[in-house]
Order: structure tokens, then C-alpha cells, then sequence
């Protein structure tokens, strides 16, 4: 029989790649809790028309990227391609909001999208991200941005470049709608199957396409459809990001992928990163989305990260940390006869909270410590035939290469004393 793979897209995560993310990941929550954010756990399935109704039924992510289907009961579901739409509904739907506002979270999980998998791009992709929630100021989309580039700092990521823009308000973006459509439509003959739609249903979306970016790159611009108010608030943000050491660079075709922004949004590149992945993260701001969900009006803004992709450019610079050792203690039985004295011993150094790893296979001690240098144990202790008549126990540093023989009573506080490098 062939053996099964993991599904196209998708991929293990092993035990050493387990801690390069772990440290990743715990960075992330130190970072985002300095900043007075809070966990927070939503389901990896939602109700389809979340993310048709949140994120815009004419984008890639919706139209073409989703994994959806039906349950038992004939209700369509699908698997989270994003988070911001089932945060917001989380927040709303308990109305945090009304106890503290702005709400801050934070969340970290599996996310789904059927694109093309190639490096950085899977079918399951794991994010970081926050949210702010109840609330509007450039001040407010400043510290999102902020929250990120600390987080890129304390993973000693250097490079970055932020991608800055403004969608405006809807009364901007009906303005660029109809400035969109008098350039495209007397093009529409030469636009894809796609964008002939899209001129129809949401010209904004137009300037996704791959196929017709020579056209994309003579649009008008947005920022010309943007009224005074607009303006300033993108030039606050500007000048408060300025003002806390970030270098922003203005990106006049930076759209985002998804329907639910409104004024600020941003994006961080980095140039290890190439083409369309070229994106570590990207948010902005949302105000007319817990309305399309169906919930009383909420202000919000938010980003979200891609670990896989960051944890590339973070081995391809070397900062990520070495694993550490698994264990600190290896116990063994020189013969299968003393197992059980063995995995007493264990037992008993376990207790205190040593990380202790028990051989008792029928094979040669030589063989036993060879593997304990290999996890890293810093002290094997060894139960022989002499061991158990006599109630104790040889315990062998492994850094200092000495060994001694010690009675039961001592051998915890022997071991310990080793472990802590107090010997
Ligand atoms: P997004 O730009 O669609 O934003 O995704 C954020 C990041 O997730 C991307 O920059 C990328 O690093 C990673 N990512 C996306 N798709 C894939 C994939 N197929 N494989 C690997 N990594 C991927 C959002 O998701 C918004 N919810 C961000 C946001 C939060 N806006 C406001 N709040």
C-alpha cells in the first residue's frame, strides 16, 4: 500500500522547527501584551457568509481561495482564511466593547486559503495578529504599526520596509470607483474574464490583477479621490509614525486584498522575500465592518503576521535561536532487569521539576550514553545490578566527564546540584 502524505499545502511541524516557532510565537505575546492586548481563541470554522459578507464577495480570497463545506445540516461553512472578521465578531458579539473601549486582543493560529502552495504560500499558513476594537484616531493605527515593528525589533529583523497608504472613506472610494470605471471601461475588451466582472461589481478590485498590471500601473490614483479630511488623517499618521522612529514609504497602489478597509492601511515587506510573497503581514483599518456583519457600528484596526514567512527571513539573517536541550537527565538500566528500579528513579527526580528522560532497552550502557549526549542530558544516572543491591545509584556529569557512586537518600540533591552548574 503507498504510504498516505500530508495533504498538498500543508506540512508537519517537527520538533525542531517547533522551537524556532515557540520562540516566535512567544515573542509575539510579550510584545503584544506590553501593549495592554489580550488573548483571545476563535473557532478554525465559521459561517460562510462571514467572510462573504466581511471580507467582500468579488476578492481573490473569497472568489477563488476558500475552503468551504457543507455540515450535516446543510449549512455552509468554511475554514478561516483569515482572523479579523471572526475577532471582531467575537468582540461584538459578547460586547466587550462596552465594558473597556478600545477592546485590545491578540490571537495566533492555523488559517486556510487555497492558493497556489509554493514556498511561503501553503493551503494552511499560521498567523499572528491584533486587534483594537471600539475606537478611531491615527494615534490608534500608529500603535498597531508600532506593535508590529517592536515585534520585528525583538526578533532581530532589520529590513523592513512599511508600506503605507490610505483607502479613504466611502464617500472617497465612491468617488475612485467612478474615476476607475471612465479609465477602464473603454479598455474592457482587452481586461481578463475577471476584471471585465470586477469593472461591474467592484472596479477596486481591478487593481489585484497580475494579468492586466500594466494597465493597473496608469490608474488613477486614490489619493487624488481623497477629500481634505482623508488627507489629514493619513498625514497624522505620517507624522506620529515619524515620530516614533518608523520609516514609512507612501504606496499610492497599495489596495490590500480584502474589501472590509477603510483609510489606513499598511503592509511590511522585506527583500529576502520575493514577488507576491514579498508580504510578512499587512492590516489596516476597518470601520464598516462590524456593520456588514450585522452588528451596531464599532471603529477598529488591526494587523496580522505570517509566521512561516517571518521565520524564513528570520534563519535566512541567523537570528533565530539554536534549539535548546530537550532534557537534563538521562536514567538507564544497564540490564532489562533493573527496568523497574530505573523508572523509580526517574520518577522520583521527576518530581522536582527536572526534565529526565528514561532508557531501560536491551541494549549496551555505551550505546545508552551516546544517545544521552544527543538530547542533550547533562547528567545520566546509571542503575546496574550493584545499584539496586547496594540502594543507590551511579550518577555520571556528562560535561565533566566524572562519575560517582551515591546513596538513594542523596541522589536527587546529587542530581540537582549538577543540573544547576552548582557542582
Ligand atoms: P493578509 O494580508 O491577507 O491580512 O494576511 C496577512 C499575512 O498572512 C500575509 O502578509 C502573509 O504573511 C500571511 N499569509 C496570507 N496567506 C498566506 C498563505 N497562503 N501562506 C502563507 N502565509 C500567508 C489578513 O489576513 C488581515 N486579517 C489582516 C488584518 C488584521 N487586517 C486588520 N486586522
Amino acid at each position: 500500500m503507498p504510504e498516505i502524505a500530508a495533504p498538498r499545502g500543508t506540512r508537519d511541524i517537527l520538533p525542531d522547527e517547533f522551537a524556532a516557532r515557540k520562540w516566535l510565537l512567544d515573542l509575539h505575546r510579550t510584545v503584544v501584551e506590553s501593549f495592554g492586548y489580550r488573548p483571545i481563541e476563535t473557532p478554525v470554522v465559521e459561517a460562510t457568509e462571514l467572510f462573504s459578507r466581511g471580507v467582500g464577495a468579488d476578492t481573490d480570497v473569497v472568489d477563488k481561495q476558500m475552503f468551504t463545506f457543507e455540515d450535516r445540516g446543510g449549512r455552509s461553512l468554511t475554514l478561516r482564511p483569515e482572523g479579523t472578521a471572526g475577532a471582531l465578531r467575537a468582540v461584538l458579539g459578547a460586547h466587550l466593547d462596552q465594558e473597556i473601549r478600545p477592546v485590545r486582543v491578540h490571537y495566533a493560529g492555523p488559517f486556510f486559503r487555497a492558493e497556489r502552495p509554493q514556498a511561503g504560500r501553503q493551503h494552511q499558513f499560521t498567523q499572528v495578529g491584533i486587534e483594537c476594537i471600539g475606537d478611531r484616531s491615527p494615534e490608534l493605527d500608529v500603535e498597531i504599526i508600532e506593535v508590529a515593528w517592536r515585534f520585528f525589533e525583538a526578533l532581530g529583523i532589520s529590513g523592513i520596509r512599511l508600506q503605507l497608504n490610505s483607502l479613504g472613506r466611502p464617500g472617497d472610494r465612491a468617488r475612485y470607483r467612478t474615476a476607475l470605471v471612465a479609465y477602464y471601461t473603454p479598455l474592457e475588451a482587452s481586461l481578463c474574464d475577471d476584471c471585465r466582472r470586477r469593472l461591474h461589481t467592484n472596479p477596486l478590485r481591478l487593481l489585484d490583477c497580475k494579468r492586466d498590471a500594466g494597465l493597473v500601473k496608469h490608474a488613477p490614483l486614490l489619493w487624488d479621490s481623497l477629500d481634505v479630511e482623508s488627507r489629514d488623517y493619513l498625514t497624522a499618521v505620517m507624522r506620529d509614525l515619524e515620530a516614533a522612529g518608523i520609516d514609512a514609504v507612501r504606496n499610492d497602489r497599495l489596495v490590500r486584498g480584502l474589501d472590509y478597509y477603510s483609510d489606513t492601511v499598511f503592509e511590511f515587506w522585506h527583500d529576502t522575500l520575493h514577488g507576491a510573497q514579498s508580504s510578512l503581514g499587512g492590516g489596516g483599518r476597518y470601520d464598516g465592518l462590524a456593520e456588514l456583519l450585522g452588528f451596531p457600528a464599532a471603529q477598529a484596526t488591526g494587523y496580522a503576521l505570517g509566521v512561516e514567512r517571518i521565520l524564513m527571513v528570520a534563519r535566512d539573517l541567523g537570528t533565530v535561536p539554536s534549539a535548546g536541550a530537550v532534557t537534563d537527565v538521562l536514567v538507564c538500566s544497564v540490564e532489562p532487569a533493573q527496568a523497574e528500579n530505573a523508572a523509580g528513579v526517574a520518577r522520583l527526580i521527576r518530581r522536582t521539576g527536572t526534565r529526565t528522560v528514561l532508557d531501560v532497552a536491551d541494549r549496551r550502557l555505551d550505546r545508552k550514553l551516546r544517545a544521552a549526549g544527543r538530547i542533550g542530558a547533562r547528567v545520566a544516572v546509571i542503575i546496574g545490578e550493584n545499584e539496586v543491591a547496594g540502594d543507590s545509584a551511579v550518577v555520571r556529569d556528562l560535561d565533566g566527564r566524572s562519575q560517582q557512586t551515591v546513596p538513594a537518600s542523596e541522589l536527587v540533591a546529587t542530581v540537582d546540584r549538577i543540573v544547576r552548574g552548582a557542582t
